[in-house]
């Protein structure tokens, strides 16, 4: 039996450590992850109860894969936090032992063995550790294993920029506690680290890197290209923040080790992955550009484009407007030609913008055709759904019919949760009522209103 990644190591070396009397009253956990795995096939191992609470909006495949490991799982709460809650309670009343994800001595030692294993395997010349952070354990067990060891050798972490709770953590001085986290890499969507992994990364961490959602996808497809493995967004997290690293100290020759920590990949995600791959690796660019509707323009926006191969096109005429959006993306080898292309568009006065690096547009915007609207008291949200059925019609029920929904993109992206751009028509005068409701739901929100891509792409100015 296979879990697929690291977390084995830390919950094995926990429970291998309890009692006899411990293991007869059972262990307990909450994880909707690589930890639920672990915890069950070790207690599968120790001959002990295990119990796994995870939340009700946990995907089918990921509690059948602990239940085949022989686990007892239970749905629990809308989130990690609630589920957590119902564990701890059930923890006291069953007199169980609860096995948390990182925030404990052995569970971080066992994650340490990594580092054991490269200094053993590697014994020239290493210049950085690259680690993915969630809570820290896996790079707390590592630095303090290595740093003992090889103190020469950089122990670097690396955390998506929407899932930074160490870099802010470490920067502050004190664990800092996320409002909202980015839920792609979901093995390291981490509201708040712990507090003995924290104090050892203020100790002996050397620095954390950041990269986006792009980068991991292109680590992703790196090593399929090199390897033929897939690895699950965390588990490409520090490769991609090895080559950023390189790239931004110019590091060539040396040595460096990124662990590929995970291979949860839900089949499903791949096509994200793919289609972000490209831009993460810069050989894609997301482009809009404004054609006047007048006779000609589209053949000449496509001599603009010139040598550049098209990889996705898409144009609606609109009756309404006196120009007309055209969304496209285009292959690319150096910087320079895209330049060189965009200075064509403009000095033939086509509008372009480059939509490349805003997640709105990637993840929403390049879907919709048909225009800019002139839609009164429009307000446009970012709502994160539990992925759960019923979700749609509780949100339709708190919302509509008492305000019109003027627009609605839904695309499958992360697993915590869906994101969905929602455009609601609310009169100023109904305004706190309105965020009440939308409060009372429960479901993360943000407004999109100021994201300059929002009012180019789809509003029109009149409105
Ligand atoms: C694949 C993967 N990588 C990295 C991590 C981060 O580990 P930690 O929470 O110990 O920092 C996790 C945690 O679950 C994980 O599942």
């Amino acid at each position: 039996m296979e879990v697929f990644s690291f977390k084995l190591r830390g919950a094995y070396n926990m429970m291998a450590k309890l009692s006899q009397e411990q293991l007869d009253r059972g262990v307990i956990c909450s994880s909707a992850g690589n930890h639920a795995q672990g915890v069950a096939l070790s207690a599968r191992r120790l001959g002990c109860d295990a119990v796994i609470v995870m939340p009700v909006t946990t995907p089918e495949i990921k509690w059948r894969s602990v239940e085949r490991l022989g686990a007892t799982v239970v749905l629990k709460g809308d989130s990690y936090d609630e589920a957590q809650s119902y564990a701890k309670l059930r923890c006291e009343q069953e007199s169980r032992t609860f096995i948390p994800p990182f925030d404990h001595p052995d569970i971080i030692a066992g994650q340490g063995t990594v580092g054991m294993e490269i200094v053993r395997q590697l014994q020239g010349p290493l210049h950085a550790i690259f680690v993915p952070v969630g809570g820290g354990g896996l790079i707390a067990g590592i630095a303090a294993y290595v740093k003992r060891v090889r103190p020469e050798v950089k122990i670097i972490g690396v955390e998506p920029s929407d899932a930074n709770a160490m870099a802010l953590s470490l920067s502050h001085g004190q664990r800092v506690m996320l409002e909202h986290v980015g839920g792609f890499a979901d093995g390291v969507a981490v509201k708040v680290v712990g507090e003995e992994t924290f104090r050892l990364c203020q100790e002996l961490v050397d620095g954390i890197v950041l990269v986006s959602r792009d980068a991991i996808c292109a680590s992703i497809k790196d090593m399929f290209e090199e390897n033929r493995n897939i690895l699950e967004p965390a588990g490409a997290l520090a490769l991609a923040g090895a080559e950023a690293y390189c790239k931004y100290y110019g590091l060539k020759g040396e040595t460096l080790v990124a662990i590929s920590s995970g291979a949860n990949m839900n089949f499903d995600r791949l096509r994200l992955v793919t289609e972000l791959a490209d831009v993460g690796r810069k050989r894609e660019a997301v482009l809009a550009t404004f054609l006047p509707e007048v006779q000609g323009s589209f053949k000449k926006f496509a001599e603009l484009v010139g040598p550049m191969n098209i990889t996705e096109f898409k144009y609606r005429y609109d009756s309404n407007g006196k120009e007309a959006l055209v969304l496209y993306s285009v292959g690319i080898y150096t910087d320079l030609e895209l330049r060189a292309m965009m200075e064509r568009m403009e000095s033939s006065k086509l509008k372009t913008v480059n939509l490349t690096s805003n997640d709105l547009a990637k993840d929403h915007l390049r879907y919709f055709i048909g225009g800019r609207s002139e839609v009164k008291d429009e307000l446009v949200y970012r709502f994160i759904f539990p992925e759960r059925p019923g979700t749609l019609m509780q949100f339709l029920d708190a919302l509509s019919p008492r305000w019109n929904i003027s627009l609605f993109h839904y695309r499958a992206q992360g697993e915590t949760g869906a994101n969905v751009l929602v455009g609601i028509q609310v009169p100023p005068e109904d305004l706190d009522e309105f965020r009440s409701r939308a409060d009372n739901l429960g479901y993360e929100y943000m407004s999109e209103m100021n994201n300059e891509i929002y009012n180019l792409l789809l509003r029109n100015p009149k409105a």
